[in-house]
């Protein structure tokens, strides 16, 4: 039998294997190193924060086959390592997913630990609306961040709402998050929420031709959003109103596509939150200005 690698000699291996392939990170983690960790780990089902002194230790044969298999469909299919795993990390909790789901990456995570604050006032809110919800991961991490709060999380996709409920569910949140099959706002007749947060879809039509490989595995629904990617974001700006209390908030992701749509909406005063690892393209807007 060949020889049995210690942990940290097979995360290095497969680093530089990940390193050498071509491939693109941004599933939920950033370079080679932190995926041939998260690969590495999860298989021989050790925690994240294992005393490195443990790093030693040697991986079993069963393990080693599995973890090379697994590195080897990465690098030739460019499939995201989430999919392979049925596994994701958001907000520091962890997620079920398969293809009918994207990979949670939002930078909403932060916004959604800082409990939405200073930009609303966290102890007013008791009733939240994640529209576009996917996975779950936005509305079940909001419902750790707000203990006190009701969540109705809405998606089109009855696929995306099976991966929802089994998230709803492994975290025992079924009392406080209703999962909704609405296009956009279409099921909600009658509801207000004193919070809309929202991820849609919002990849133009010029970046989803240029893509890489890795995002071909993720379902077009949950990416593309028209010519300009804003189509579902310009039916929220349009109805939000409708189902927000007086002093409500919306706060919605449309990454690269802010320019587009601050030149299609001049009258709007957006406020672009910015947050700590930089990224944009979230914007605030109260009820108040959208009436
Ligand atoms: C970018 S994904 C976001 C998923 C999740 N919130 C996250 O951050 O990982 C967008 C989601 O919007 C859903 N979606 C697309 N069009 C929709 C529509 N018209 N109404 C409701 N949901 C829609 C897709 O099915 C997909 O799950």
């Amino acid at each position: 039998m060949e020889n049995l690698p210690t942990l940290i000699e097979l995360i290095d291996q497969i680093t530089q294997q990940f390193s050498e392939s071509n491939l693109y990170f941004g599933h939920g983690t950033e370079n080679a190193g932190d995926e041939a960790f998260f690969l590495v780990f999860q298989v021989c089902g050790l925690p994240f924060d294992t005393d490195e002194a443990l790093w030693n230790q040697l991986v079993t044969p069963e393990k080693l086959q599995r973890i090379q298999q697994l590195a080897q469909q990465r690098i030739r299919q460019k499939i995201p390592l989430s999919y392979l795993l049925n596994e994701a990390w958001f907000s520091g909790l962890k997620f079920y997913v398969d293809q009918r789901v994207l990979v949670p990456r939002s930078p909403f995570a932060e916004l959604i630990q800082m409990q939405f604050e200073p930009w609303v006032d966290s102890g007013k809110i008791l009733r939240v609306l994640d529209l576009c919800t996917g996975s779950g991961c936005m509305a079940i991490a909001t419902a750790y961040a707000l203990p006190n709060v009701h969540i109705d999380a809405v998606d089109i996709s009855k696929d995306a709402l099976a991966v929802a409920k089994r998230n709803v569910t492994d975290h025992l949140l079924q009392d406080r998050i209703r999962l909704i099959e609405s296009d956009v706002f279409s099921a909600l007749s009658g509801q207000r929420y004193d919070l809309i947060i929202s991820n849609p879809p919002y990849v133009d039509a010029a970046d989803m031709s240029d893509l890489p490989a890795e995002y071909r595995h993720e379902p077009e629904i949950g990416l593309s959003s028209g010519s300009d990617g804003l189509d579902i974001t310009k039916h929220i700006l349009r109805e939000a109103k409708h189902y927000l209390t007086p002093k409500g908030a919306l706060l919605v992701e449309v990454g690269n596509s802010f320019p587009a749509l601050e030149a299609q909406f001049p009258e709007l005063p957006f406020t672009w939150i910015e947050i700590s690892s930089g990224e944009d393209g979230i914007f605030l807007l109260y009820c108040k200005d959208l009436t």
